[in-house]
């Protein structure tokens, strides 16, 4: 057994919603007595990566830094691969942990596997159950369960999803989304932008769509469809505006512009820092996005949301009426968005903060579950 004095923890990420919903487990982890936690980032992202560990002032021990402009998933996992491998054998963590569901993640779980270090995973259970939406996100989450010692369940369905699939009940521990810690952690109505673009905006009289979309998925047609109903949308309800932080992809971003650039109301601006985003979050009439992490946030924040997608493994707010799966057709779009703008009873409806996501404690339960791990 090892003794909970000489517990080296190393948490491994790489893109910005991971780093969000892991620094409130690192502070965490950095306050806890006994625990000498180091983080280490691949940076599949860069920029984006980079403004959260800023905002939440994480200086990781090893980055391997490995981003290049439009990297295919096999060079993010070899990159990812080697670099940790050393980084592991240098460090020899008691437990790695790993969150949620992209390629980091796998990889990080598959170089502790190859080194026969623990695997914590943190975002653990969710499912569509279709190996290609989300892709090849399903996939990743799927096999770093495979691999994984301690389950870190959000919900009661995640929980069940791993059940179902063999995972034995005492390594799956429920703890809530870490997403409504980092959130609670920055929200504040009365909170002021450093942008004035986004403190011009009348909130109060203006219809405000918040748009974000980036799914390997959703690239091409997909993405197309969705920026030509918003168009439209705009182009009809003369009371909308929409902001659109442009994801740092270059094939989102010609989309986007090819589509929406010069746009009356549409603003297409550079990724938000995560504070002022999920301000914005609080502050807009609607959400639609293909997100992940958004689906979770802007219901806890009472905010309707249609999912630019044509499912979810995040069917908790669906249940709850705060969002809705719009698809990723041009009609279907239009109309849903159309209806949400204009139709106040339908908006009463879905416009209720309901949180299936947890209570803000996530991280706590996950460090004191390490800890009685060991
Ligand atoms: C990845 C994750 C996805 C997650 C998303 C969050 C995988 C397979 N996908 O998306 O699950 O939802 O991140 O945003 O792991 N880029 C920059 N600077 C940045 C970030 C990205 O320039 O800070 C550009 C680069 O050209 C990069 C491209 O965006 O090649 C795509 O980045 P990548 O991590 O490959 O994105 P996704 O796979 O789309
Ligand atoms: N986010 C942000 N700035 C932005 C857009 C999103 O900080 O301009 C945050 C958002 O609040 C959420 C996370 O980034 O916590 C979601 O990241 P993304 O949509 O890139 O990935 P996903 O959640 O789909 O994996």
């Amino acid at each position: 057994m090892i003794n909970n004095s000489n517990l080296k923890i190393m948490s491994i990420f790489g893109t910005r919603p991971e780093a969000i919903k892991m620094a409130p487990v690192v502070k965490k982890l950095e306050e806890a007595e006994g625990i000498e936690s180091i983080v280490c980032v691949t940076a599949q992202h860069r920029e984006m990566l980079d403004q959260v560990l800023n905002l939440f002032n994480i200086i990781p021990k090893h980055d391997l830094n490995i981003m290049k402009s439009g990297q295919s998933l096999s060079e993010i996992t070899c990159r990812a691969l080697m670099g940790l491998e050393k980084v592991i054998k240098e460090e020899k963590p008691h437990m790695i942990l790993v969150h949620g569901d992209t390629t980091t993640t796998f990889a990080g779980a598959l170089a502790a596997f190859y080194a026969q270090v623990k695997v914590g995973h943190v975002e653990a259970g969710l499912r569509s159950g279709n190996m290609y939406s989300p892709y090849p996100e399903e996939i990743n989450r799927s096999l770093t369960g495979r691999l994984a010692h301690l389950h870190f369940a959000p919900t009661e369905g995640n929980k069940e999803n791993l059940l179902r699939e063999g995972i034995n009940q005492k390594n799956i521990v429920l703890t809530g989304n870490t997403v409504i810690d980092a959130l609670l952690s920055v929200v504040d109505d009365k909170y002021k932008f450093d942008i004035d673009l986004l403190n011009k905006i009348d909130y109060e009289n203006k219809k405000v769509i918040l748009l974000t979309s980036h799914r390997r998925e959703n690239l091409g047609q997909p993405m197309k469809n969705i920026f030509t109903a918003v168009k439209e949308v705009v182009i009809k309800n003369k009371d909308v505006e929409v902001v659109f932080p442009v994801h740092l992809n270059p094939k989102v971003r010609k989309i986007a512009h090819d589509i929406l650039k010069d746009i009356e109301r549409v603003h297409l601006i550079e990724p938000l820092d995560y504070e002022p985003f999920a301000n914005l979050i609080n502050k807009c009439k609607i959400v639609l996005t293909d997100s992940g992490g958004i689906q979770e946030e802007a219901p806890a924040l009472g905010k309707p949301v249609l999912v630019l997608r044509t499912e979810t493994e995040r069917p908790e707010a669906v249940k709850a009426g705060t969002v809705k799966i719009a698809g990723v057709e041009k009609e279907d779009v239009f109309r849903l968005t159309d209806e949400l703008l204009n139709n106040k009873e339908e908006y009463n409806k879905m416009a209720n903060a309901v949180n299936p996501y947890g209570d803000g404690r996530a991280s706590e339960r996950i460090v004191k579950a390490i800890k009685e791990y060991f």
